[in-house]
């Protein structure tokens, strides 16, 4: 290998990796989401899942505020459980809020007006759910304050 051929290698990595960093610096500047600063993203996407899920399956009965105000209420014999009621809700375990939504409430000694969601839902969807249901009691940072319309099409795979 001659001198130059060298210097000639030589200027061509240089070339390459000046390319592969102004790519690097180029990517840098897109924009990106904010990482969250308290909640981590796992525990964000969940929420954003139960949320839709709830606007779609459960707030006409349960209120979008998750009040137990929704708008089939008023024609109900029995209340829609209000789950801004951090005491009542702080009563309830995870196995409990598990079974009401996965048999209904039959299934757990409720009114048969709580309708059964196992076979509609996948067991994971009821978990986002359970996650979005705490958020009431909790202030609803993430349940309260935006609107809630609900999707046309239902979240998540579709239905069995
Ligand atoms: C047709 C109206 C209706 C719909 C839709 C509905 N619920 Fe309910 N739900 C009720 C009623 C009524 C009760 C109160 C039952 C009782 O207190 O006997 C209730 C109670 C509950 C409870 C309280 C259980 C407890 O321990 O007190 C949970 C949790 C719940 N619903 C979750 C859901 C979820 C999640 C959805 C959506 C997937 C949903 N509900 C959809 C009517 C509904």
């Amino acid at each position: 290998m001659t001198r130059s051929d060298r210097a000639r290698k030589v200027a061509g990595a240089l070339l390459l990796a000046l390319a592969v960093l102004a790519a690097t610096a180029l990517g840098a500047e897109e924009p990106r989401q904010a990482a969250p600063l308290i909640t981590p993203p796992r525990r964000t996407e969940r929420l954003q899942r139960g949320k839709a899920l709830y606007a779609y399956y459960c707030a006409a009965c349960h209120g979008p505020r998750g009040d137990g105000r929704g708008s089939n209420a008023e024609f109900l014999a029995k209340a829609p459980r209000d789950f801004t009621d951090a005491a009542y809700m702080a009563t309830r375990s995870a196995d409990d809020l598990r079974r009401v939504i996965t048999e209904g409430g039959p299934g757990a000694g409720l009114s048969y007006l709580m309708p059964a969601w196992g076979r509609t839902l996948r067991p994971y969807q009821i978990e986002d759910l359970i996650a979005y249901l705490r958020s009431f009691a909790a202030g609803g940072a993430s349940a309260k304050r935006e609107n809630h319309v609900a999707p046309e099409t239902p979240p998540g795979p579709s239905l069995r």
